[in-house]
């Protein structure tokens, strides 16, 4: 059975992206699941981030720029390949993508780009800023334009295990189309006060969706993000959250980590300690979300 899990905050910047990558790496990587990643957001992060992964083997040299002591002279030198490599923006998406999938209703497989064995990303890019007005011109109405992605979505779905939804930030038909498809709602909460009302606001769109909708999916829990061991907003803010949501609350977080970082310029990396310490936190959080569901299909 697949199981399609929807990453949700309407905050910005709260690590739904980075959360997302890192769990579809450990699934497919070293779970051995056929994973689909979906990016439903116009900026294409994790886009970028996957073929930065998979698809690029230029990646060391700006690795050895970032470490190198004289960065001003490489740049003085480079500017215009630096700026290539780091913002290049899902060269490998064509006409097939996302967007155009969509308006022009060809079926999914055909945007779907495979990355490895086990793992595949239907790719975003700025196209997609398109989609609400796409939603408009075939006049589908609010809850129609939920469904119009879901119906594309099922056509591919028994190929996969596990199905990853990369929202962004808004209220918006992106993030409602992922609801919509979604079995699962993750939520990611930064551990500071603003990430923390944000949740409230978003639990109660969710139950409203559910009802307005009809369908039946379920919040599998609430992931505390960029959590800071020391910082005593951070520690306060878990035991509200526990306090308020109780066993909604994954016991594993994702740790404020350099490396987390890195990757938005070099892709996820199994190469040193560092890399497989970060690995092994997404595992964790993998491990517990698995569990999760387990226990929720009883
Ligand atoms: N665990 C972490 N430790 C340190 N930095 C992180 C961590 N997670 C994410 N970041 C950094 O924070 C920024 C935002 O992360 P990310 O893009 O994953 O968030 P997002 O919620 O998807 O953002 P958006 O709302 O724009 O979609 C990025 O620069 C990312 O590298
Ligand atoms: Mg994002």
């Amino acid at each position: 059975m697949t199981e399609v899990i929807s990453i949700n905050n309407f905050k910005g910047g709260v690590s739904k992206t980075s959360s997302t990558a890192g769990i579809a790496y450990v699934l497919s990587e070293i779970k051995n699941k056929k994973v689909l990643v979906v990016d439903l957001d116009p900026q294409a992060d994790v886009t970028d981030l996957l073929l930065k992964t998979y698809k690029e083997n230029n990646e060391t040299s700006l690795n050895e720029i970032m470490n190198s002591n004289d960065i001003e002279s490489i740049l003085d030198e480079k500017e215009d390949e630096i700026l290539d490599l780091l913002l290049r923006k899902s060269t490998d998406v064509n006409e097939n993508d996302l967007y155009h999938t969509l308006k022009e209703k060809k079926t999914l497989s055909e945007a779907i780009i495979e990355l490895s064995e086990n793992l595949a990303i239907v790719p975003s890019d700025f196209n997609m800023i398109g989609y609400p007005y796409l939603l408009e011109d075939l006049k589908l109405n609010r809850i129609d334009g939920a469904k119009y992605f879901n119906s594309f979505l099922e056509e591919v779905k028994e190929n996969y295990d596990f199905i990853l939804i990369d929202t962004p930030p808004t209220l918006s038909d992106f993030a409602n189309s992922g609801i919509y498809s979604c079995d699962y709602s993750l939520i990611v909460v930064q551990t500071h006060v603003r990430s923390f009302n944000a949740v409230e606001k978003l639990i109660s769109h969710l139950s409203a969706f559910r009802d307005l909708h009809g369908n039946d999916f379920d919040i599998v829990g609430l992931l505390p993000v960029m959590f800071k061991n020391q910082g005593k907003i951070d520690n306060f803010i878990i035991k509200l959250l526990k306090h308020v949501y109780g066993s909604y609350v994954f016991e594993n977080k994702v740790m404020q980590r350099e490396r987390v970082k890195y990757w938005d310029a070099i892709g996820i990396k199994n190469e040193d300690m560092h890399d497989s310490n970060v690995i092994g936190m997404y595992e964790n959080i993998a491990n517990e979300l698995l569990e999760r569901m387990r226990d929720h299909n009883g």
